[in-house]
């Protein structure tokens, strides 16, 4: 990953001229991470299903367990669909924990009803493509499987939160000392009014996942886990036009051929379509730190009810109201090209043949 100085940090931060080009670092010796995919999951065309295509495909990732959360979708709805989904990626063999169906305090509203996310619902879920799967999830708890997990491996998990962050607060309040255990954590969420692009996507200035669980996240951002943030700063950066998604589908393997199921029909209608790749970042940047550039800043969560409700606020030093809060590196430029090419390049990858019992 390329970082500024801290000083270069602080100009880039409070100029709001854009960010100087951070200072090129040595690509970090490869590594393999074994992690935790946490996630509002939902089938194609949702950016989830799309990150986990990615980190399947990616061998510098070990994938102890999926936890599901609501967010996108019902708990019910993510977890059925992501069920399907490792069906039809031969990866039955990978174990998926369902975990909180609600936010730790926020109250669905006609806004959150009307708006975006059906995370409150308690409507069925609707089967995935091909039907519900044959698969079913574990009976054990997503919290108790983060909590059991990083406990016996101290230090050498790394948690990718892409949904509302309830889950690994709720892990974090049950068993105190965990945050010391967590080797890392990657967070798709917020977007930083200090840096460029920081507008909100859900309401002025709080984006998705923070603003549905706005608590959660304000009690994750301040638990001590060394944490990278993969806020909207970043995802502006990465719009998936039809010319970059014809160049994925031209591939034929069964990813690509539920891509252009899926998603196909939105982009015939409408060519001008362009759509953000949130998830994904967040999982590429664990793959090759050195797609993004980060910038040290402290974070924190709105949790006041009112305007802000959910907002992420950054600055390069603690400010009234928020003692407490952490330093922690917040990715605001990437390396399309590289990016795109690397996305496409795996998720084309044919499916690897398994033996029966991994399939
Ligand atoms: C985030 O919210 C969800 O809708 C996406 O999956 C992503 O994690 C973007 O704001
Ligand atoms: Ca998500």
């Amino acid at each position: 990953m390329r970082r500024m100085t801290p000083a270069a940090a602080a100009v880039a931060a409070l100029a709001f001229a854009g960010p100087a080009p951070g200072e090129p670092r040595e690509p970090p010796a490869p590594q393999r991470h074994r992690i935790i995919f946490d996630t509002d999951f939902g089938m194609i065309p949702q950016d989830d299903a799309y990150a986990l295509m990615l980190a399947l495909h990616s061998p510098e990732l070990e994938i102890l367990g999926i936890t599901t959360v609501a967010g996108n979708w019902s708990i019910e709805q993510g977890t059925a669909d992501v069920l399907r989904f490792l069906e039809i990626a031969e990866r039955r063999d990978l174990p998926v924990y369902a975990g909180a169906d609600m936010p730790l305090v926020h109250e669905p509203d006609e806004y959150a009803r009307t708006t975006y996310g059906s995370w409150w619902s308690d409507a069925p879920p609707t089967p995935p493509p091909g039907g519900f799967a044959e698969k079913k999830a574990e009976a054990l708890g997503a919290v108790q499987f983060i909590v059991d997990t990083v406990e016996q491996n101290p230090g050498a998990v790394t948690l990718l939160a892409i949904g509302p962050l309830t889950n690994v607060a709720m892990a974090l309040r049950q068993a105190p000392g965990l945050a010391a255990k967590v080797k890392r954590l990657v967070i798709m969420g917020g977007a930083v009014a200090v840096l460029p692009d920081g507008a909100g996507n859900m309401t002025p200035a709080a984006e998705f996942n923070f603003w549905v669980d706005p608590e959660a996240a304000r009690i994750v951002l301040r638990s001590g886990i060394p944490i990278e943030l993969s806020p909207l700063n970043v995802s502006r950066k990465a719009a998936m036009t039809r010319a970059w998604f014809e160049k994925l589908v031209a591939a034929d393997t069964p990813f690509t051929r539920l891509i252009r199921e899926l998603d196909g029909p939105r982009y015939a209608e409408d060519p001008e379509r362009v759509v953000f790749m949130y998830d994904q970042i967040a999982v590429a940047s664990l793959i090759d730190p050195t797609l993004v550039t980060t910038t040290e800043l402290y974070v924190d969560v709105d949790t006041n009810p009112g305007v802000s409700y959910g907002a992420a606020l950054g600055f390069d030093r603690i400010w009234p109201g928020a003692e407490g809060a952490r330093k922690m590196a917040v990715q605001y430029d990437l390396d399309w090209e590289r990016f795109i090419r690397m996305f496409i390049e795996r998720v084309t990858r044919p499916i690897p043949a398994r033996p029966a019992s991994q399939r």
